[in-house]
């Protein structure tokens, strides 16, 4: 079942986006050559219990650390370590947290230092990949709108998008109904309704689109070694359009 929240929860939900919008503001002035992976995270972790939250990640599934912080060719869920950020690295910062009970998730991939143009490449779409998807949230479009657009931005400039991993409902829970590929599901799936709240998250490669699962069970990388960008917002569904909850509020 597909939920529908209430102008109360979705209020509770925005201070959540709110926050994690503001841990990667406190995070950004930090990213740079040098600082190691689990020093982002410690600081993303003391951000959100200071902002009266809770890391949404921390112990979900046995996820051991608050963000995921995926470098170069890792996809996603990247596990804070003593590795250090290199100048010409991209990082993606996945972020959520927990407010009151409803959760904010939101990743950004960003650069360290001068990057190649062909990363610079990749960011810059598949952010605009995002928007392409968000343009389609509305009431009373198809959820496989919101694919369809990514994968047709995405195609259109050669990046591969990857599939073994989706959007998803959020709210009391980080992972809800429904899923949200980035992709044509070649079926409709359900109606937009007004005050669902969706995370969006095209996750594209500058290679293949295959990604793989490394041996410590969580980080996920791409089958040739290429560069992957991942950019996620929370938002609700309106009448007329979304709003994007993981932002200043
Ligand atoms: N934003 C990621 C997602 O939506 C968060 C991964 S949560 C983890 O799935 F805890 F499993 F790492
Ligand atoms: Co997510």
């Amino acid at each position: 079942m597909i939920q529908i929240k209430t102008k109360e929860e979705i209020a509770l939900m925005k201070k959540a986006g709110e926050i994690v919008y503001l841990t990667h503001k406190h995070l950004i002035p930090y990213i740079k050559e040098g600082i190691t992976t689990k020093e982002l995270d410690k600081l993303a972790e003391e951000f959100i219990l200071k902002s009266n939250a809770i890391p949404s990640f921390k112990n979900y599934n046995g996820y051991p650390s608050s963000i995921c912080t995926s470098i170069n060719e890792e996809v996603v869920h990247g596990i804070p370590s003593n590795r250090t950020l290199k100048n010409g690295d991209i990082i993606s910062i996945d972020i959520g947290a927990c407010y009151k009970g409803y959760h904010g998730d939101s990743a950004w991939s960003y650069k360290v230092g001068n990057i190649s143009s062909e990363k610079e490449y990749l960011l810059k779409h598949t952010e605009l990949a995002l928007y392409e998807g968000l343009k389609q949230v509305k009431e009373g479009n198809y959820l496989n709108d919101i694919g369809t657009a990514i994968e047709k931005y995405a195609h259109s400039h050669n990046l591969g998008v990857v599939r073994e991993l989706v959007g998803h409902g959020v709210g009391k829970k980080l992972h809800e109904e429904p899923d949200v590929p980035n992709y044509n599901i070649r079926k409709k799936g359900p109606l937009l309704k007004e005050g669902m709240t969706i995370a969006i998250e095209p996750m594209l490669n500058l290679g293949t689109h295959k990604v793989y699962i490394k041996d410590d069970d969580w980080t996920i990388v791409t089958g040739d070694n290429k560069p992957s960008a991942h950019f996620e917002h929370t938002v609700v569904v309106t009448k007329d359009g979304y709003e994007i909850l993981t932002k200043k509020g």
